[in-house]
């Protein structure tokens, strides 16, 4: 079993639901889920609250995650919305027939992933017309020296004092649980992020046009919609 995997299944069984850094941005990713989508697919999905939410914006969702705790704790939470299917599956090794979905959304995930192949092998499961979704980490810059270095310093502090009131607004604490922060700071030591230029310099490349955004809690977003058939001959 990865590290990864082990990290998940333990984080699994500490998810209480509540508010969290991820969740705060659903509703502007499911602004941009197409309308009429009528087969979604989530990567990375944990205990699937993004999953039941596009569930009820999309005809059929599939959610795969590699943490089969996830997927159980994920299952157990759904079983009201009967177009949902959870799988335990590792994005990279499973096969999905091309240009398979209108949507595909991933929260958090891609940078367990080596990012490039990862992104490409969602954009030729995507169908022409389709909207990808991301929300992810990235890396700021930590050299104080630099103008870019201060900038983040600044934004760091803002989003620290953001956090910490929102959680406390949605979970009734400044902190989560001991626990949850040592099964997190554990996980943090093999976690790394790109920074925004490799993010945009590689969307650029395999996804033209992709609008890349910086989030103020640490986190980017990119949404792409495929050329349709006939432009995507073209590019
Ligand atoms: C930080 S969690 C985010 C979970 C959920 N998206 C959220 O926002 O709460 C990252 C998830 O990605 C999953 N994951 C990591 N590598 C994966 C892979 N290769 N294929 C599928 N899922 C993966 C992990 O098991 C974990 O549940």
């Amino acid at each position: 079993m990865s590290t990864v995997e082990k990290d998940f299944d333990r984080l699994a069984l500490l998810d209480s639901g509540g508010w969290t850094q991820n969740n705060h941005y659903h509703d502007f990713l499911l602004r941009h889920v197409p309308q009429d989508c009528t087969h979604a697919l989530e990567i990375g999905c944990g205990t699937g609250a993004f999953s039941r939410r596009l569930a009820q914006r999309a005809q059929r969702v599939t959610a795969i995650d590699l943490s089969s705790e996830m997927i159980r704790v994920a299952r157990s939470r759904s079983s009201q919305l009967s177009n949902l299917d959870f799988e335990v599956a590792d994005l990279m090794s499973r096969d999905f027939p091309a240009e398979n979905f209108d949507c595909i959304a991933t929260i958090a995930t891609l940078h367990h992933l080596p990012l490039r192949p990862a992104l490409l092998k969602s954009i030729d499961t995507l169908r022409p017309g389709g909207v990808l979704l991301v929300l992810d980490l990235f890396e700021t810059e930590s050299n104080l020296l630099k103008l870019s270095g201060a900038r983040d310093a600044m934004l760091n502090a803002v989003a620290a004092g953001v956090s910490v009131s929102l959680r406390f607004i949605h979970n009734g604490r400044l902190k989560p649980p001991r626990e949850v922060r040592a099964a997190w700071e554990e996980h943090g030591k093999t976690d790394s992020y790109p920074t925004l230029d490799q993010i945009r310099t590689l969307a650029a490349e395999i996804a033209p046009g992709a609008k890349v955004t910086r989030h103020l809690l640490w986190r980017y977003s990119l949404i792409w919609q495929k050329p349709e058939a006939r432009l995507n001959q073209m590019i």
